[in-house]
């Protein structure tokens, strides 16, 4: 998404008289998309789907847009000659600003198109034409790769061989109009041109279920082009090949690396040429010897080979290749965003342990490697170990990486400074260990290099707390490590697999914190790629733990990550393209369930990590499965049959809807006593009953009476994975916030806190990874980089802040704004960039002053709730309520709720009588 244009219109304007802006400048739009990325090259959408903001001024109130034309053509200069238009939406009367969907003609593959939109407003105001953006098509068909894949000579069956690097020299002689490259490999690949790389994408071709999808990319190499040329690529094992799983297992797609490339130059004769991978390449290996994702790399400086991805280098030693006849109709432009080098980290210090040990602090854990800085001897070797904690005697401790070696050998070639990145592996580390380095280093030896899929930050959360502002900054560490071309569990052990239990609970928390949508995107086309015949979603996505799936609450990813997505986006294509995955996991579920609707007797992985505890009459949470089977089948059938409703396939709404109350009353005869009690006492099953809807109206109050109870007893939570999300939120919604504020706001384990209490900045896999005498939890299952806590993310932007989605209007088109004080929280300041732009709700206790600022968008619509207010005492902008506000401002528990348009707003009341 591009909202970085309103951010910057709202502050300027903020900056402006307000009164200047009471003349009411015609709207701007900006922020132009195409299936939400930025003028994006080499889609595969035959009908992409286009967005837009409005910018108008922040004075400017109640904005909104009242019809729109849209423009396309082949070139900037064609869009303003009517006549060479490829499409003409004409006006259309519509408030739709987001996923409008190109209806011109079928576009070619390797079409440029620009476009460009303008919109008339509610005040029948013109806006200008925004500036143009354009978007790019890919090889939409099979039949245009005329590139063969290529692979080295060698028997290249073993994984961790040598980097396999090739070579290829061609003339251009001719002008050239434009050129692309469309690249993709069976194993990872970096391009270079002329010795440059083509792209700082990283990881490609990305991680997908390689059997059956593999990505490609397209690079624009215009301007990259000479007269004499070289293109280049160095392969590694990456997840094709290389150790994947816990158990010693690689080789995992395929025991062979392979390259396509198809280079296609336009000249500006309008011939085209192409040059393209096949057997006249060639190969040898070089400098990496070893580069695997949990083991690191070995690289040989004095192996390298200067200049061999330039032009004019002699490689008549280097070895021809074969073509090799992998398919091509399994390539498929990208979806999601590349994942890149995004920030850089100085190390805060540099300690000698107890052990001897040199140890630089980096001072955040952080995903990615270490750019070094070294110099010294031809032959000496600077070794780099990664750990994520040092343990209770302030030693380096690795244990918790299980078998990942998470080491990088670097061998100098003894040529003054040398510097060096790794290439095909990842580490996550907060702690660097130099166990062999040549001379004495200082903190300017090691730079940290951040990596992660280049998603837009769209969410802020800051509060007086400093710990919960803290605990903030850890969950959006934690995805940040995490979200690495798939949704992984933990990104340093011999894991970092696409847990859908872990990915499913996060995905609003997510939702908030980043643009996830091209992410979730792609992803979720995995999860349905690898779905079993019988509808089973497997554990992990892509699928390397051979087809075993089907748990509850982690196969549910494939319904609740697409809905996820249509309230975050709005967006309705995720759900058509998902409905058939959606279907077949509900399908299996009541094969399972059969005519009693009740799920049981299966295998789960039930409230995963819940507390547990060593006391002899057992005082832990362990809550049955059966029932958290079926609260999830019916939950699931539920979003179904609404997700059906809103596709327009009235057949499966009326079917699911109806198997969604068979499935309740089913749940409720079983699991549930007359008194409202849960045959699991348990908070989790609580939670799931209350928030999953599961009970009749009457026993409401008293499950949430029992749940009351329960946290008051134990003074903190008990949840696991699966109860950890919804805790909060299920508390707050039922008359108890001071309870959810109460957990939050704990510093013992267990709690949120008390890992920041310990330093932590990441979440924690377990509530006490480590212990407060400094000792840690089971070294088998010990990640200090686990999201799937970190869920209580969506509980601080909803109910603390209250930025919340309307179902009814999804993707913030319309509003809930519904601030809570509590925990003793003095002010929250939140920000939320949408797909309309910036919506903020930033509240502060001052004095006996309740006051609230808000920003609410063009083209959307907020109802905002002012806890503890009466229409009487609430002054807006300085002024008494008035207008639309006026009307429609009515009371709701304790305060009033009033709604709005588009704008900024400020509301002071006296807090005499809030809650
Ligand atoms: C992963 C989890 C995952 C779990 C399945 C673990 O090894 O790290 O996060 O959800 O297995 O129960």
């Amino acid at each position: 998404m591009k909202k970085k244009y309103l951010i910057f219109s709202i502050v300027t304007m903020m900056c402006c008289s307000v009164a200047h802006f009471k003349l009411m400048a015609a709207v701007q739009v900006a922020g132009l998309v195409c299936e939400y990325l930025d003028n994006p090259v080499g889609i595969g959408a035959g009908q992409p789907r286009l967005s837009w903001q409005l910018s108008a001024a922040s004075s400017d109130e109640n904005v909104m847009q009242a019809a729109y034309e849209i423009r396309v053509a082949g070139s900037v200069s064609d869009l303003s000659k009517k006549s060479r238009l490829i499409w003409d939406s004409g006006k259309v009367d519509s408030d739709r600003s987001v996923d409008v969907v190109y209806g011109g003609p079928a576009l070619k593959s390797m079409q440029r198109v620009y476009w460009q939109v303008r919109v008339w407003d509610n005040r029948n105001k013109l806006s200008s034409w925004s500036e143009p953006a354009f978007w790019e098509t890919g090889i939409l068909d099979p039949g245009m790769w005329k590139a063969s894949w290529i692979s080295s000579l060698e028997t290249d069956t073993a994984w961790s061989k040598p980097c396999p690097y090739f070579r290829k020299e061609f003339p251009v002689r001719k002008t050239v109009k434009s050129a692309r490259v469309y690249v993709t490999s069976r194993g990872l690949y970096e391009l270079f041109l002329n010795g440059e790389k083509v792209s700082q994408d990283l990881f490609t071709p990305g991680w997908t279920s390689y059997n059956k999808r593999i990505q490609y990319q397209t690079y624009d190499v215009t301007g990259m082009l000479r007269s004499q040329n070289c293109l280049g690529a160095i392969l590694g094992d990456g997840w094709f090949r290389g150790n994947i799983g816990w158990a010693g297992q690689h080789n995992y797609y395929g025991d062979q690396l392979a390259f396509l490339a198809q280079l296609v130059i336009t000249y500006s004769d309008g011939s085209t040429e192409i040059i393209a991978t096949g057997k006249d390449w060639k190969s040898k290996t070089g400098a990496i010897l070893e580069s695997d994702i949990y083991n690191g790399e070995t690289y040989d400086a004095r192996m390298e080979m200067p200049g061999w991805n330039k032009t004019g280098f002699d490689d008549s030693n280097w070895a021809n290749v074969k073509e090799v006849s992998f398919p091509v109709n399994i390539l498929v432009a990208p979806q999601g965003v590349p994942v890149r080098a995004v920030q850089e980290i100085k190390p805060v210090k540099l300690l000698v342990t107890p052990k001897g040990e040199k140890v630089f602090d980096m001072g955040q854990n952080m995903v990615g490697w270490i750019r070094l800085k070294v110099q010294g001897k031809k032959g000496d070797r600077v070794v780099l170990k990664f750990a994520e904690v040092l343990d209770k005697e302030g030693n380096f401790y690795t244990a918790n990486l299980r078998s990942a070696k998470a080491t990088d050998t670097y061998i100098l070639k003894g040529d003054g400074e040398e510097v060096y990145e790794p290439h095909f592996t990842f580490h996550g580390f907060r702690f660097v260990e130099l166990d062999e380095f040549p001379g004495t280093p200082d903190l300017n030896a090691v730079t940290g290099i951040v990596i992660h899929s280049d998603m837009e930050q769209t969410g802020t959360f800051a509060c007086s707390d400093s710990l919960v502002t803290r605990l903030q900054h850890n969950i959006q560490w934690g995805q940040r490590g995490n979200f690495l071309d798939v949704p992984t569990d933990c990104p340093q052990r011999d894991e970092r697999l696409g847990w859908t239990g872990d990915a499913q609970v996060f995905s609003m928390t997510a939702a908030y914190n980043f643009d996830v949508a091209p992410f979730y995107t792609k992803w979720l086309k995995d999860v349905a790629a690898d779905q079993l015949p019988d509808g089973r979603v497997p554990h992990v996505i892509p699928d390397v733990l051979k087809k075993s799936g089907g748990s509850t609450a982690w196969a549910d990813v494939c319904i609740i990550v697409p809905w996820t997505m249509y309230l975050s986006y709005g967006d309705k294509r995720i759900l058509e393209e998902q409905y058939p995955s959606m279907k077949a996991w509900v399908e299996y579920m009541k094969g399972r369930a059969g005519d009693d609707n009740l799920w049981t007797g299966d295998d789960h992985f039930g409230d995963w990590l819940a507390f547990a505890s060593t006391r002899s009459d057992y005082t832990g949470a362990t809550t049955e499965k059966d029932l958290i089977a079926t609260a999830y089948y019916c939950y699931s059938t539920t979003l179904l049959g609404k997700i059906a409703g809103i596709i327009g396939n009235k057949a499966d709404a009326e079917q699911y809807s109806a198997l969604a109350g068979k499935i309740k009353k089913a749940f409720n005869a079983e699991f549930v006593t007359p008194n409202g009690r849960l045959v699991s006492h348990t908070q989790t099953a609580y939670a799931l009953a209350l928030s999953f809807n599961l009970l009749p109206d009457e026993l409401i109050p008293k499950a949430a009476g029992y749940l009351a109870n329960d946290v008051k007893s134990f003074g903190h939570l008990t949840t696991g994975f699966v109860g950890t999300p919804l805790l909060c939120k299920t508390l707050s919604d039922h008359g108890y916030a001071d309870l959810a504020f109460m957990l939050l706001m704990r510093k013992a384990y267990p709690s949120w806190l008390y890992p920041v209490t310990q330093g932590a900045t990441t979440i924690w896999e377990r509530w006490d990874g480590q212990k407060p005498d400094g000792s840690f939890q089971d070294v088998g299952m010990n990640s200090f980089n686990h999201y799937a806590y970190g869920a209580i993310g969506e509980w601080l932007y909803t109910y603390v802040a209250g930025i919340n989605i309307d179902p009814a209007n999804p993707g913030y088109k319309h509003i809930l704004l519904s601030p809570h004080e509590g925990g003793g929280l003095t002010y929250v300041n939140a920000e939320f960039l949408s797909m309309y732009g910036p919506i903020r709700s930033d509240w502060k206790q001052e004095g006996n002053e309740f006051i609230y600022d808000v920003v609410i968008p063009a083209n959307t619509t907020a109802t905002v709730s002012l806890p503890g207010a009466d229409a009487g005492s609430v002054m807006v902008n300085a002024a008494a309520l008035t207008g639309k506000m006026k009307e429609t401002a009515r009371p709701y528990d304790g305060g009033i709720k009033v709604d709005l348009g588009s704008g900024k707003y400020q509301f002071r009341y006296p807090v005499s009588g809030k809650k």
